[in-house]
């Protein structure tokens, strides 16, 4: 039984060549027990006819605000309330700008408008318009609100043109939706994740660190936690609220999240995630006093940090399911793979950082998933919605028999 077994999905359609696609997401939705129902705005219906829809769906076709019949039956405020998400796909740029600016002339957006449930758009357009500034301003402002993001992704166009913005498919679309109801699956499982830049002193008042936010790997706390897990999050220097339910255990160097990994994955753990951003040098010395400027340059040795990752995948007590992040600017794929076997991780969750198209901000975010079987892009999405998806990805791929599963299973004995 998915996620979705009898969630109420609404998907309202605008006009794009994408359309069609619908009739296939539909079917998957469908597939996993969930109901869904289907406003077309009038453009849409010049590429699907609300028939085709209507058949698919087992529901009526809703397309008109203003209609008496309509509103007799189910309105669009019994619409708004009877969902439990509400998608809207493909949205058009036009249609993301009447949703970012609140507008509500017609029934798609009222509806978008007037539901309490999560809402989410999975943009499909020519490139060009995507990486519009105008297009990019709306997103954020949608982000801002709360709203989802799903895709677009990159490829060929309709138009013929080559980039950002094809709709996303039907099967990443659900996969989005339904990481949104997360199941328990992690109950009574323990996830230790890293996140955060480390700081290498210098001397008492220098240090080298780098630039992580941090926001991946507290989001990835705050989905596993959701989950169900027993989450310990152990971070450096960042100024991010804990998530609700998550141990959260400070450090400032390399040398002391090494320390809190070992102490941490003693229990049995499930999951290890390393998304810290670890300084890979320290300075081989810390000066005892502030180092002064005399001459022109200055000389610091530096030694090699452990790689944490690596230490905790060798250790006697690995966790069962390890995965890490590689940032690339080329080579995607190659890198990332080349990395999880010298690091003997089983899953490496790859970002290519000279795309400058993904855009916008730090808030989102594209990036393959790398394991033994291949790799896939995931479309851009949300940090906050990306951490659903890959923790949801992480309970699928989570070995049958894990080391974690036999500890579960005496706990129980000594329970009874
Ligand atoms: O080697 P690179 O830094 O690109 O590898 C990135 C992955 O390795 C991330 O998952 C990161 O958290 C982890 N790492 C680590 N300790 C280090 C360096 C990287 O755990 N010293």
């Amino acid at each position: 039984m998915g996620h979705l077994h009898n969630r109420n999905i609404i998907i309202g359609v605008t006009g794009g060549i994408a359309a069609y696609k619908i009739a296939e997401l539909i079917r998957l939705l469908r597939g996993d027990g969930a109901a869904v129902r289907i406003i077309m705005s009038r453009g849409a219906q010049a590429f699907v006819t609300p028939l085709t829809l209507q058949s698919l769906s087992g529901f009526p076709v809703h397309t008109e605000l203003l209609d008496e019949t309509a509103e007799m039956g189910m309105g669009h405020i019994e619409l708004a309330r009877w969902a439990d998400a509400f998608i809207v796909a493909p949205a058009t740029a036009d249609a993301l700008a009447r949703l970012a600016a609140g507008r509500a002339d017609d029934l798609l957006t009222t509806t978008a408008l007037a539901t309490p449930a999560p809402v989410f758009v999975a943009p499909a357009m020519n490139q060009q318009m995507w990486k519009n500034a105008a297009t990019a301003t709306n997103i954020q402002r949608l982000i801002d609100r709360g709203v989802e993001i799903i895709g677009p992704s990159a490829g060929e166009q309709a138009c013929g043109d080559v980039g950002l913005g094809r709709l996303s498919e039907p099967a990443q679309i659900r996969a989005a939706i339904s990481a949104h109801f997360p199941s328990r699956a992690l109950e009574g499982r323990r996830v230790v994740i890293t996140a955060g830049p480390t700081r290498e002193p210098l001397d008492p008042v220098r240090y080298i660190s780098n630039h992580s936010s941090g926001k991946m790997g507290f989001a990835l706390a705050q989905a596993a936690a959701e989950a169900g897990a027993e989450t310990v999050l152990i971070s450096g220097p960042v100024t991010l609220d804990t998530p609700e339910g998550v141990t959260r255990v400070n450090v400032d160097t390399a040398l002391q999240m090494h320390e809190a990994c070992v102490q941490h994955i003693k229990k049995p753990t499930a999951i290890f995630i390393g998304s810290a951003a670890v300084a890979d040098y320290r300075a081989e010395v810390e000066a005892p006093q502030k180092i002064k400027k005399v001459g022109d340059t200055l000389t610091l040795n530096l030694t090699r940090n452990p790689d944490i990752i690596t230490e905790v995948a060798r250790s006697a007590s690995r966790p069962s399911l390890m995965v890490g992040f590689a940032a690339e600017t080329e080579h995607l794929i190659d890198h990332a793979e080349a990395k999880r076997l010298a690091k003997q991780l089983d899953v490496v969750i790859a970002n290519d950082v000279s795309r400058a198209d993904i855009g916008f901000n730090s808030d989102v975010n594209m990036v393959s998933w790398v394991d033994s079987m291949g790799h896939d892009v995931i479309p851009i999405t949300t940090k906050r919605n990306l951490a659903k998806l890959l923790i949801a990805r992480c309970i699928a791929r989570m070995p049958q028999n894990c080391a974690d599963d036999e500890h579960r299973a005496t706990q129980s004995e000594d329970d009874s």
